[in-house]
């Protein structure tokens, strides 16, 4: 099954050895990743405060970036020597569950560099160095003097070479649904500035300077520019890192998230932090195929993932958006007590979608078209409360609501072949949903449910926490590996941005994590949303986008009013390959495909996981093609999106040799556009082989999604 290919040659061993940097004094080391291009200096200033410098193909990626952590307990920043060093090199093809990709490889060399300073404090800091970029992490091993640290920092720096462009949304303790900034860094505090008054709670108590989130993505000033993206990997036992912004040094410094008390993490040594994560490539394309992040992430500690399926599903969900007067709740009347309110008393508002007819009618929808899954959002007694910031935050996740009829669903679910998806909205009351967690997964199991969608809109409770602090991280680690003892796969909305576990915990399937397609309801996401979202936030891990929005005149959510969705249909086809998730929904109601059968044709066909990807072409925030090869038959997919109206190039090379092949092309109308004709489309077929070369007209804001079979 799994390939490993050791390799330890001689002749490999003395490329990347650590070598002594010039000068006399001077203790550097130097490593370059497998095919020479990336070089990597490590030494440690005059303070004995270690650094590092990264170059890419000769091009200065980090100047002079310090490393360092600080706690209440010690502080490893300065007065360092390097005491040691180890090299290794490594190469392994894997194979994940699902993904882009049936195998990954994952081709490094490492570099560890052991620090101490005159207490004898020690501190390693590992290096991992790939063709497509740098990870490194801290280690801090078990030594005389530290034995616990409440941590209060790291010194960790990104000195960029100049005044880059940068595509990135403000630093917040609990939110990452934001649009993304395109500008240079000496302008992030005026960025910044159009962020005020869609504020949350925690960017008022943020604590630093001009503060960005990452996955970032940096395009350089550079003749030759070079895509840079900035995030972590493995995210466990530790908050996620924001990024400060030095906007006259162009530094961009780590700002880690904290708890009340200000402590960022409670660590207990030995101790190794999560991978900070430099990828960098001259071709934007290589930037979208890295691997890189997976690669740092440890193998699956789910041994048989035979359970673990990737699918598509439509949901009772759309509506409660688009409809103003529907709603999660079942009654207008609030709970006197969670838990203890008499449905049967309460007087039913007549305005609840997650009813025993209508999720049948989703179901029938569903059976008729091959769509694996319903999503039932507002099934469940509790949603009296919402509002997220309610004092009494409960949703009972074993408790249907009266008009919930869930037998009679779950034998008519299993009975046309669909299966039921489970919603958990937790209101951000992740305490009290830990304590009901392993009722909620038995309920699930003995009621035909394998998947979650998880959610936690709101202030954290416990109070003291952020959705990315520490706490945060255990609490969904946690969430994650009970569903997993379950066999539950989960979609989780509003957690910490996700760091390439997917791999450890293949069960994870998808995250929010970002500013999503609902959006469309509330304010809208300009086209160049999701041509910056796949260079960025998706370096995680996949998303649940919610693509397949055809109505796109909505109703805004909360106004009354109706606005443009910023997207042709043409778009919303091509975002099932450029947003690739292995739980793919179709957003729309079931009355909106029925008006557009032949298009929905293609979102009933798109498969949600991959044998191969090939990245075309991308620019970050203007466009991206990319084509993917169906994981279970012979059938290729190509996605194209824009923001501004352009041709799309697409040289069929992929496609084996002296084959012929059948393209369904679905494509922007040629008086398409976003704002003005967002629902003309055409679709047409074509005979090709590896190569014909298709030329796709995209309108402003459109796409175009094509399908490739074997000609019979
Ligand atoms: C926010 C989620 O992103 C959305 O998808 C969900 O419908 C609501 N919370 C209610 O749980
Ligand atoms: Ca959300």
């Amino acid at each position: 099954m799994m390939k490993r290919i050791w390799m330890m040659k001689a002749a490999t061993a003395a490329m990347l050895m650590a070598t002594a940097a010039t000068g006399a004094q001077a203790q550097g080391l130097t490593l370059s990743s497998p095919d020479g291009q990336l070089i990597l200096n490590v030494d440690v200033d005059e303070a004995g405060t270690p650094f590092y410098t990264l170059d890419y193909k000769g091009t200065p990626v980090m100047e002079k970036s310090r490393l360092g952590l600080y706690g209440q307990e010690a502080s490893l920043t300065e007065g360092f020597t390097i005491t040691g060093s180890q090299t290794s090199t490594f190469d392994e093809t894997w194979e994940p569950v699902w993904g882009e990709f049936a195998e990954i490889r994952d081709h490094h060399n490492e570099l560890a560099v052991n620090f101490a300073d005159a207490k004898g404090q020690l501190m390693t800091v590992r290096f991992r160095l790939f063709d497509d970029g740098l990870g490194f992490r801290y280690e801090l091993p078990a030594q005389d003097n530290i034995n616990y640290l409440a941590l209060l920092g790291e010194n960790t720096e990104f000195n960029l070479t100049g005044d880059h462009t940068m595509f990135y949304i403000p630093g917040d303790y609990d939110t990452d649904e934001f649009l993304f900034t395109e500008g240079p860094v000496s302008g992030v505090g005026e960025g910044l500035k159009k962020y005020q008054g869609v504020h949350t709670e925690s960017q008022r108590v943020l604590d630093g300077e001009n503060t960005i989130q990452t996955p970032l993505l940096i395009k350089t000033a550079d003749k030759t520019p070079l895509y840079i993206n900035i995030h972590e990997a493995a995210l466990l036992n530790y908050p996620a890192m924001l990024l400060d912004t030095d906007t006259a040094t162009h530094t961009l410094s780590s700002h880690l998230v904290p708890d009340k008390l200000g402590i960022r993490a409670y660590l207990q040594l030995p101790f190794a932090t999560p991978w900070r994560t430099v990828i960098v490539s001259d071709d934007p394309t290589e930037i979208l195929a890295s691997q890189l992040i997976l690669n740092l992430n440890e193998p699956s500690k789910i041994e048989d993932t035979s359970w673990i399926k990737p699918m598509k599903f439509i949901g009772v969900w759309w509506e409660m958006f688009t409809g103003r007067q529907k709603t999660w709740a079942y009654s207008d009347d609030f709970r006197a007590r969670p838990g203890e309110t008499d449905y049967s008393q309460l007087k039913p508002n007549g305005r609840h979608p997650a009813n025993t007819e209508n999720v049948k009618r989703y179901i029938d929808f569903a059976a008729e078209h091959g769509i694996d899954g319903v999503l039932v959002e507002g099934w469940n007694q509790g949603w009296e409360d919402w509002g997220g910031y309610r004092k009494n935050r409960s949703f009972l996740f074993t408790e249907p609501y009266p008009d919930f009829d869930l037998p009679y669903l779950r034998d008519y679910a299993k009975e046309k072949g669909v299966k039921l998806i489970m919603h958990h909205e937790t209101a951000a009351n992740a305490m009290d949903y830990e304590r009901q967690l392993d009722d909620a997964f038995r309920f699930m199991k003995d009621n035909g449910y394998d998947a979650v969608k998880t959610g936690y809109v709101g202030a954290i409770i416990p109070r003291s926490e952020h959705h990315t602090s520490q706490w945060m991280v255990d609490h969904v680690q946690h969430v994650i590996e009970k569903a997993a003892e379950y066999q539950i796969m989960v979609d989780s909305h509003e957690a910490p941005r996700p760091t390439g576990l997917i791999r450890t915990y293949p069960n994870w399937l998808a995250q929010e994590s970002a500013r999503g397609g609902e959006f469309e309801s509330m304010g809208g996401n300009p086209p160049s949303h999701t041509a910056i979202l796949p260079f960025t936030r998706l370096k995680g891990g996949p998303m649940d986008y919610t693509p397949g929005l055809f109505e796109t005149r909505l109703a805004t959510y909360g106004e009354g009013k109706t606005d443009q969705a910023m997207t042709t249909i043409a778009r919303q086809l091509a975002l099932y390959l450029t947003m690739p998730s292995p739980i793919q929904m179709a957003a729309d109601l079931p009355q909106n495909y029925e008006r557009f059968p032949d298009a929905f044709q293609f979102i009933k066909d798109v498969p949600v996981e991959w044998r191969d990807s090939k990245y075309i072409e991308a620019e970050p925030a203007r466009y991206i093609t990319v084509a993917r090869q169906d994981k279970n038959s012979e059938d290729w997919y190509i996605g194209a999106i824009t923001d501004g109206a352009r041709q799309a190039t697409v040289p069929l090379t992929f496609l084996p040799k002296g084959r012929e092949y059948v393209a369904t092309i679905y494509a922007d109308a040629s008086d398409a556009d976003w704002e003005t004709n967002p629902q003309a489309y055409e679709i047409k077929t074509v005979k090709v082989n590896s190569k014909s070369k298709l030329k796709l007209n995209l309108a402003r804001g459109g796409g175009a999604a094509v399908r490739l079979t074997p000609a019979k």
